[in-house]
């Protein structure tokens, strides 16, 4: 038989995890059988504990499950730690390992996919959510010049320059966090929405002069047209916009490299689902 994994959220429908994990499987010849769990809010854990008793060998973890895969697990990553939610969960034998592979996939897309150099570079993130934390640790790592957040709601950018401050590398990097408001004349070479803003059809309300000459504008949402931020980003001097997409077919590539030890070629996953 197979060996089992899943992505557990609600909703789950959507999720494009299974057709990828498909691919992987299929080009490493891994015997690997992926399907989509839905679970009733307040019922993460029992689902967890069914699937598991059914010889369920992993999950990962979607909205709004991800800090309840963190709290469950006996074993927690640095990386899952560093951004207080999980989104990959490894069952081993009696223990529940969690990991959190959002911000090793941004790295990935970005560096790899989309050749942007990180080290020495002035990066802008927006948004201090859950989607924001998860991918701060992995590209505070990567040593820029400038690590800022920015944020509609203050506090929560200030609180997570503040943790970030406390990692391990943070001296290498200017870290701050701020309003949209405050940006005022700053440049950045590579801006990140991590806001929910695409959700509601809106761009958080930055301005204009934002993006450095030849800066990239990423958006970890993704969809058939461009989100509003990456439609603003290319009207307001961006040179080069980047959907999420290759952030979900890395962060999957990650999970499934954790879990079967060897890592699928990307490219190709990421070309099926774009339709190239
Ligand atoms: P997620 O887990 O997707 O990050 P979240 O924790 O609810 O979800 O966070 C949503 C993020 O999107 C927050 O940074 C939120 O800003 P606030 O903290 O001020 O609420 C941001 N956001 C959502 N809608 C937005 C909008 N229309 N304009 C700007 N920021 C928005």
């Amino acid at each position: 038989m197979s060996d089992r994994y899943a992505v557990i959220g609600n909703p789950v429908a959507h999720s494009k995890s299974p057709q990828i994990h498909a691919e992987f499987a299929r080009q490493t010849g891994e015997d690997v059988d992926y399907s989509r769990l839905l679970a009733p809010t307040g019922g993460f854990r029992h689902a967890v504990a069914a699937f598991r008793a059914e010889g369920g060998r992993g999950l990962n973890v979607t909205l709004p499950f991800k800090l309840e895969a963190f709290d469950l697990a006996d074993e927690v990553s640095a990386r899952a730690r560093e951004a207080r939610a999980a989104n990959f969960l490894s069952f081993d034998g009696a223990r529940i390992k969690a990991d959190n592979t959002d911000g090793a996939g941004l790295v990935a897309d970005l560096t790899r996919n989309l050749g942007v150099a990180l080290q020495s570079r002035r990066i802008l993130l927006l948004g201090a959510g859950g989607a924001a934390q998860g991918v701060l640790g992995p590209l505070l790592a990567c040593r820029p010049a400038i690590l800022a957040i920015a944020n509609r709601t203050v506090d929560k950018a200030l609180r997570l320059a503040e943790n970030l401050r406390r990692q391990p590398g943070a001296a290498h990097t200017v870290l701050s966090g701020l309003g949209y408001a405050e940006l005022g004349a700053h440049h950045f070479d590579v801006v990140i929405n991590a806001t929910s803003s695409s959700l509601q059809g809106e761009v958080p309300p930055v301005p204009k002069s934002l993006f450095a000459a030849g800066a990239l504008a990423y958006d970890m949402m993704y969809g058939k047209q461009p989100t509003p931020f990456l439609a603003f980003a290319g009207q307001n001097g961006s040179e080069r916009q980047a959907d999420g997409l290759g952030m979900l077919v890395e962060q999957a590539a990650e999970s499934f490299f954790l879990w079967r030890g060897v890592r699928p070629d990307t490219a190709p996953v990421i070309g099926l689902l774009r339709g190239l």
